[in-house]
Formats: structure tokens, sequence, C-alpha cells
């Protein structure tokens, strides 16, 4: 046995995996966990952990960054400030979108996008693609090109005129993934009946924020759920289908799993702490701040989506933080105007509270146990986007990625967060935990009370392909 001490050593935690709850010292060098057991040796630091949980590090695979929109839009946050949030609120390693404007090559886009990231990122990072132009030369060249280098999962969307992909081209998308291995996430809602509503709402000057929500009823998004997985379906291939918000969707994703296809699903924290209500019930402009797409419902259907992290619908639980301020000329008021429900940027922030939202209101409500929490937000992320088993677990060889938990009372203010947007949908709510300490890679990046890391300590990942099942319904 070596006689050099370790770098860290964090005593008697009680550790959470995703199989398993127990307690043990974590030794920790070069930024990996090389130990996990009792009556481990000494480090040259020391953290006593005793009656603390420790869980590894968020994996939040699905938030936008620096992600360019059309002008005046700008996301709020880029690398420095979105992983700065992340990192304080327990997330370790991100997953944000390179995106591919139509006529634009996907290699252009994934290039622009590690420029947006170099020297700023205090947490590891890789890239999902989007892919909206899927041309012969992206279907026959570039994109497996690039999943052979290690970018395994993209993007599609059913909705968003810039973005959409008709059926046809859905198909031979998802055909790349089927030959390459790859992970297809699928923006499920259908683009006809949402412009269709719109131009109706909005003939009769129903054009305030909360007029989102009735422009885009969860009928659009379960047909667009059913008509993904009958796709995929056709194509055989894995799918996972993004921001699941409510009960209608769920039982597609449930008859799908119940026919044996592996659909994966993914939802977030805006729909099971925020209703259509949040986005006015008048035509204040406020309900701008909770305009994001699919819209949250209502309460019956916050209960669907908790009863699905429950009982394993639910493959991962990421914040789709989408960061847009509320002031200003860049985010939800383009041009300092108040606009029509269409015009506003959809979106929220979420990458700082979407772990301590789940711990508090999950675990410590009674609802989720220590194990499901892991799972969704960070063994299953790292293994639907090949990452594990560096990222999302804690076991020797795994990076040291880790959240220490405090329980307490902390309550939720926009000027207690990090992020560089003017709000949060959470404010005024009081959480019982909140990470008290998080290691990436080894090195306190958050104290409780600081932040401490250094921009472009972040590193690229490059990522394998996804190694997780559906279960059976
Ligand atoms: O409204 C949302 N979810 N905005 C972010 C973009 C997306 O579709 O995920
Ligand atoms: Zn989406
Ligand atoms: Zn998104």
């Amino acid at each position: 046995m070596s006689s050099t001490p370790f770098d860290l050593v964090i005593r008697q935690a009680r550790v959470a995996t995703a199989s398993d709850v127990f307690e043990a010292d974590i030794a920790i060098t070069d930024g990996r966990i090389v130990q996990v057991g009792h009556g481990i040796a000494g480090g040259v630091r020391e953290i006593d952990a005793r009656g603390r949980v420790v869980t590894p590090g968020g994996v939040d695979a699905h938030c936008h960054l620096d992600q360019p929109m059309p002008s005046p839009m700008r996301m709020a946050d880029d690398f420095d400030t979105g992983t700065r949030a992340a990192a304080c609120g327990g997330t370790t390693t991100v997953i944000p979108f390179a995106a591919q404007e139509k006529g634009q090559s996907l290699r252009a886009a994934v290039d622009d996008y590690h420029r947006r990231a170099k020297g700023k990122a205090h947490i590891d990072y890789t890239f999902h693609l989007i892919v909206s132009d899927p041309t012969e030369d992206v279907l026959t060249r570039e994109l497996p090109e690039l999943i052979q280098e290690g970018y395994t999962s993209f993007k599609i969307y059913m909705t968003y005129d810039d973005l959409k992909l008709d059926d046809g081209q859905i198909l031979d998308v998802l055909s790349v993934a089927r030959a390459h291995g790859a992970m297809a996430m699928i923006h499920a809602e259908n683009a006809d009946c949402i412009a269709w509503l719109t131009k109706k709402l909005e003939s009769v000057g129903r054009t305030a924020p909360r007029f989102h929500a009735h422009s885009r009823p969860m009928l659009v998004e379960r047909e667009a759920t059913h008509r993904a997985i009958a796709l995929a379906e056709l194509v055989d291939v894995p799918i996972l289908i993004v921001h699941v918000s409510g009960r209608e969707a769920v039982e597609q994703i449930r008859w799908a799993r119940a026919h044996g296809l592996q659909v994966f699903a993914e939802t977030c924290p805006q729909y099971l702490f925020l209703t259509a209500e949040d986005l006015g019930i008048d035509d204040s402009y406020q309900g701008a701040s909770c305009v994001c797409s699919p819209p949250p419902r209502d309460k019956k259907n916050q209960e669907v989506i908790w009863n699905g992290l429950i009982d394993g619908l639910f493959t991962v639980f990421s914040s789709d933080h989408a960061p847009f301020c509320m002031d200003g000329t860049e985010g939800k008021r383009p041009d300092g105007q108040e606009v029509k429900f269409s015009h506003i940027p959809n979106g929220i922030p979420g990458i700082e509270t979407r772990l301590a939202l789940l711990y508090s209101e999950g675990v410590l409500g009674g609802r989720l146990t220590l194990e499901k929490f892991v799972e969704l937000t960070s063994t299953n992320p790292a293994k639907a986007y090949g990452l594990h088993p560096r990222k999302g677990t804690i076991a020797p060889g795994s990076d040291a990625d880790l959240v220490i938990w405090d329980e307490g009372e902390f309550k939720i203010t926009n000027d207690r967060l990090h992020h560089a947007v003017d709000y949060t949908p959470y404010e005024g709510m009081t959480l019982k935990a909140w990470p008290g300490l998080t290691l990436a890679g080894g090195e306190v990046v958050w104290d409780g009370r600081d932040f401490h890391a250094r921009s472009g300590q972040g590193r690229f990942l490059t990522c394998g392909k996804p190694t997780l099942r559906a279960p059976r319904a």
C-alpha cells in the first residue's frame, strides 16, 4: 500500500449512488476517486462529512448557454456565468447545445460553440448537436463524422420555424442515429397546430403572455409525442423525448414502453413547480418570465409528472435552463417592447435550482428515494449521453465530482443565485436542502457561501455511445 497521502479524504459520508446508500470515506487523488470504504488512510486535506449525504455531482443534460439567437435576443448566461451557477447548485457537468442554423454546416456550428466555451467553463462540459438542416452532406458525412468524434447525441425539433424538421427529415436523421449508435432527443410539439392556434388567438387580440399556454395545449404535445414514437418505431431506434409536461404525453410514452420500444423521457422542474397560472391570470406582462415550451400545465399534471419520476417512466431530470432577462432589450422584452406572446423568447432559468428543488421536495418531501434522485439527476444522464462511469457515480476511477448536502431552511431569492438572469421563477420558495459543498475534479468550486472555480477549469468531454435501456412499462 502506498504511503503517499491522498489529496483529499471525505470522512464518514452518507454516500448515495443510484443503487445504494451507505456510510464510507471517499479518497481522492489527481481529481479522481481512488478509494471508497472504511478506515481509509490520511489525506493532505480532510473533510468531515459525518451525517451528511454525499451524491455524485449533477449532470445537467439539457441547458442552453450562449446559444446564438436571432437579434435583438441574447441569452443572459454564457459558459462563465452559466457554469458558475451550475456549480453553486451542485451540478458538475453540463450539456448545452451546438445549434446548427439553417444553411450552416454542422461543423461550423460546433466550431463556433467551442469558441464560445473556450477558457470560460468552470465545470466539465460537452455538447449535444441541434440538427436543423439535414442536407445530404449533413446526413451522409458531417453527422456520422461528428458522432465518431464523440458528439453522440443530438436534438431535433418538431416546432419553431427556424429549427423544425418535417416527418421525412426526422426519419432521415433518426436513420443516422440508428446507423451510428447516437441518441436522438426530440422536442415534441405539433408546429402546424401551434401556428393555427396562435393566428386565431392573435386575431382576437389575445396576445398577452398567458395565451402562450393556450397556443400550446397538451394535445399538441400528445400528438407530436405519439408521432415521434411512431417515427422511431419505423426506423427501429431509441429516442429520448425532452421536457415532457403532463399526462397525455406520459400516456404515449407508457404505451411505447408497454410495446417494448426504447423510448426514454426527460422532465424538468417547471413541470413540477409551476402551472399555466404563472404565465398570468390577467394580461400582465410579468407572465413572460414563465413562458417556455411546452408550457407548465396544472396541479393534476404536476402529480402525473411526480408519479413518472417515482415509477421509472422518466429517465432524466434536467433544467432546460434557457436564460433570458426580463429587463433590458435582449430578453423577454425584445427591443424593450412588451411583445405578443408569440414573440417572447421561450425558456426559463433553472440551472442552479434544479437539484435543490428535487432533493428538497422529492427526497426530503418523502416522494423519492435518494437512489432515485441520484439516478435521475446524475447517473442516467451520464449513461444516456455516454459519460458513465467517468461521470454520474461515486466509485474508484470516476471523476471526483461530488456534492455534500446541507439540510435546513433555504429561501430562494434571485440575489443569492449566480446566473446572469434578473429573476428566478422560484423566488420566495423555501427549500429544505441546498448543496453545502461542490467538488469538481477534486477541487472545491462551491463551499456553501462562496464560489471558487477558475474560468477555464472545466474540460470539454468527448462522449461514448449511450449505455441505457428503458424499462418495460
Ligand atoms: O421553452 C423552452 N424550452 N426553451 C428552450 C428551448 C427548448 O426547446 O428546449
Ligand atoms: Zn425543446
Ligand atoms: Zn431546451
